[in-house]
């Protein structure tokens, strides 16, 4: 009774930024990719590893405060010189745009002495492997460890070099892109087709991912599998209480990852992972502070 699959016996590790994003009207919440991802997952029942850095200022303890209220273990996130990250973001039509410091306390992430030991899946983005610090930290948690890589690639100008992020994706377990980002990335490879999804295809097999997830903002999402099988969404529902896509992705990802760690299979997780997505549309920033809410999702797909 209540065995945990043998996937949940894999600890899952999040590497990368928490930072604050800065709306226009003054407001900061917390985001960065990895965290948000974390945030998600730890109400989900998960407790990932998070691993990460604040600066030792005001908004370093803010953070650490609201992530210990959240119950989330933050022996991974370490205090630095660097102030903590900040991110202003600014609202067209409903697409954020972000401008993004250059050196920031999450660029000095070291690895704790406490991450987890056995199986790993490691989650992390692009962003917070922009300086080769922290790139070096990742090839250290790499190097002799057994675990799988789930990516998350976001191009953040000027924050990004094709050749890296092609780097970073070959023979990833699961690569998470949005369908600009695939078109971007395919054509500093030289991928080029006139449908997209012979074109995500191509990528997919050029670079040895073993599953390839594009997400297509308010269209829905496509995977190809590891048999080369594509599964679509459908489109998800055009709210009415739609507020910006910020985070929208980094929500599909949790519950991807939610779903790999419960072995539900693709088109359930797919579903889900929209159903949850297109929730956090019609919040402003990545994050939801409503435990009841994630409480929700959990009943409403069985999680005990
Ligand atoms: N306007 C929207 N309405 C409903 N769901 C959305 C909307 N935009 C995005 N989503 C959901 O979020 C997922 C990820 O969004 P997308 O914009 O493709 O990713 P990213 O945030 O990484 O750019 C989509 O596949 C979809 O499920
Ligand atoms: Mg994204």
């Amino acid at each position: 009774m209540n065995q945990p699959h043998a996937d949940m016996q894999a600890k899952l590790v999040i590497l990368g930024e928490v930072l604050f994003d800065c709306f226009p009207d003054g407001e900061a919440v917390l985001g960065g990719a990895p965290f948000n991802v974390a945030w998600h997952l730890q109400a989900f029942g998960i407790a990932p590893f998070f691993v990460s850095a604040v600066g030792n200022d005001a908004l370093g303890e803010r953070i650490l405060n609201t992530v210990t209220h959240w119950g989330m273990d933050t022996r991974g996130i370490s205090r630095v010189a660097q102030a903590t990250g900040q991110v202003q973001i600014q609202i067209e039509n409903g697409e954020p745009h972000y401008s993004i410091d250059e050196h920031s306390a999450y660029d000095e992430i070291t690895l704790p002495d406490t991450l987890p030991e056995g199986d790993l899946i490691l989650y992390h983005g692009s962003l917070a492997l922009r300086h080769p610090h922290n790139q070096a930290q990742l090839q250290s948690l790499i190097d002799g460890r057994s675990l799988k890589r789930f990516i998350d690639i976001n191009l953040r100008d000027p924050w990004w070099q094709a050749e890296h992020c092609l780097d970073l994706i070959r023979y990833a377990d699961c690569v998470k892109i949005n369908l600009d980002e695939m078109h971007v990335l395919a054509a500093a490879a030289e991928i080029y087709h006139d449908d997209w999804l012979q074109r995500a295809q191509h990528f997919k097999q050029y670079f040895s991912i073993v599953n390839l997830l594009v997400t297509r903002g308010d269209q829905g999402a496509t995977l190809i599998n590891a048999e080369g099988d594509t599964l679509h969404t459908g489109e998800p529902p055009h709210s009415p209480a739609f507020v910006d896509s910020v985070g929208a992705g980094d929500a599909f990802a949790s519950v991807t990852l939610l779903g790999y760690l419960h072995n539900w299979d693709w088109h359930t997780t797919l579903e889900r992972a929209q159903q949850f997505a297109s929730f956090i549309v019609t919040q402003q920033g990545a994050l939801c502070h409503d435990p009841n809410t994630y409480q929700d999702f959990k009943n409403l797909w069985g999680i005990l």
